[in-house]
């Protein structure tokens, strides 16, 4: 049994990755500023402190605890988790998601009285910007297009200095377009899936965003959980980074199809203005991931949407 920090742990992935971790035995905190995260999402049992994630005394105060023991790993979730918000907010953004993990990796220094400790921490898709080397692979280029995806690229880059001059040892994973239960359907700057789901079962139409022909590579929450417990308790040196992805494309047309035939109501589709700067083509590949874990993200498209419409 283990002690962990999970700094957004109320949010919609932090969720998943505590079930998943109390159902293993450990013993789990967190630290959330409840900006999009709800306390509902989590046991009463397990102890929220509600705090700013780039406030460093905040983040050492989490990680030692109330009764000063420390941690025995840090999963880093915390982020303002939207390209449009960090349009908006340029500045406010890059407080939470960078100058944020930078106080995770600081505190992970002295987190433990036997020395730092692990920290395993969310990375985007959105550090490729608009590569078009399909599929994506860990060594294309990084040219992010969003003050959101330059944020998440310099996460990258402190957590080799983390490694490399802290001896902070951290696994980065580059989600691509993640679905699943709990994932606010509500929220303007929602996913794709949660939007759609929740104005299909609720009989409101679905706007595509231009033709619909754009592609993503959809990856069930369930499945990414499990990457991030396997990279806590195999801490690798080197600061690596993987893609978290099927390689499966699926164009938003084919999504809202499937979503209609799985409700099993009429779907009203319409169609409007593309997104200004929408990436095109989005599909990773996964092949370090399941050479590095021994596991791929098998959770079919259908089953997936399944267990999320039948969440709402
Ligand atoms: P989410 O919004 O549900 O979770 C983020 C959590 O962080 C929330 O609970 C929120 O209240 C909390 N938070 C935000 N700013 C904070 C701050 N300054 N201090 C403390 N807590 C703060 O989003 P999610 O989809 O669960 O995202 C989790 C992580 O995964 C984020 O780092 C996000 O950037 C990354 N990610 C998500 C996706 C996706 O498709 N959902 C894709 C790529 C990367
Ligand atoms: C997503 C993530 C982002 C992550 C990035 C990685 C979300 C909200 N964003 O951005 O955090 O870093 O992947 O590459 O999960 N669409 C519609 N109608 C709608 C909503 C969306 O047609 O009502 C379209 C969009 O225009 C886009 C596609 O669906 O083409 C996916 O959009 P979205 O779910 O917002 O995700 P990304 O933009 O890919």
């Amino acid at each position: 049994m283990a002690r962990y920090l999970v700094t957004g742990g109320c949010g919609f992935i932090g969720s998943h990755l505590i079930e998943r971790l109390l159902s293993a035995g450990h013993e789990v905190r967190v630290l959330d500023d409840l900006s999009t995260g709800k306390r509902e999402n989590l046991p009463a049992s397990v102890p929220v402190t509600v705090g700013d994630v780039a406030d460093a005394a905040a983040v050492e105060a989490a990680m030692a605890g109330s009764d000063g023991d420390g941690v025995d790993g840090c999963f880093h979730l915390a982020a303002v988790a939207s390209v449009d918000r960090s349009r908006e907010a340029w500045l406010e953004t890059h407080h939470a998601n960078l100058s944020g993990t930078i106080a995770v990796f600081d505190a992970a220094r002295r987190a433990n009285a036997k020395g730092p400790v692990p920290v395993v921490y969310a990375s985007s898709a959105a550090v490729y910007g608009d590569n078009p080397a399909m599929p994506l692979s860990e060594d294309a280029a990084t040219r992010p297009l969003s003050a959101y995806g330059a944020d998440k690229l310099g996460c990258e880059l402190h957590a080799r200095v983390a490694d490399i001059v802290h001896g902070v040892p951290t696994t980065g994973f580059r989600f691509f377009n993640v679905y699943g239960p709990r994932q606010d359907p509500k929220s303007p700057y929602s996913g794709v899936i949660s939007i759609f789901a929740g104005r299909i079962a609720r009989g409101e139409p679905i706007t595509i965003n231009g033709d619909g022909q754009q592609v993503r590579d959809f990856i069930f929450v369930k499945d990414l959980v499990r990457y991030l417990t396997a990279a806590m308790d195999t801490p690798r040196s080197g600061a690596p980074v993987f893609n978290v992805c099927t390689g499966r494309p699926t164009t938003v047309n084919r999504l809202a199809e499937v979503l209609g035939e799985l409700s099993g109501r009429p779907l009203d589709r319409r169609y409007g203005p593309a997104r200004p700067g929408d990436i095109r083509v989005s599909i990773g590949d996964p092949s370090r991931l399941i050479a590095a874990f021994g596991m791929s993200c098998d959770t079919a498209l259908e089953d997936g949407l399944r267990e999320t419409l039948a969440w709402l």
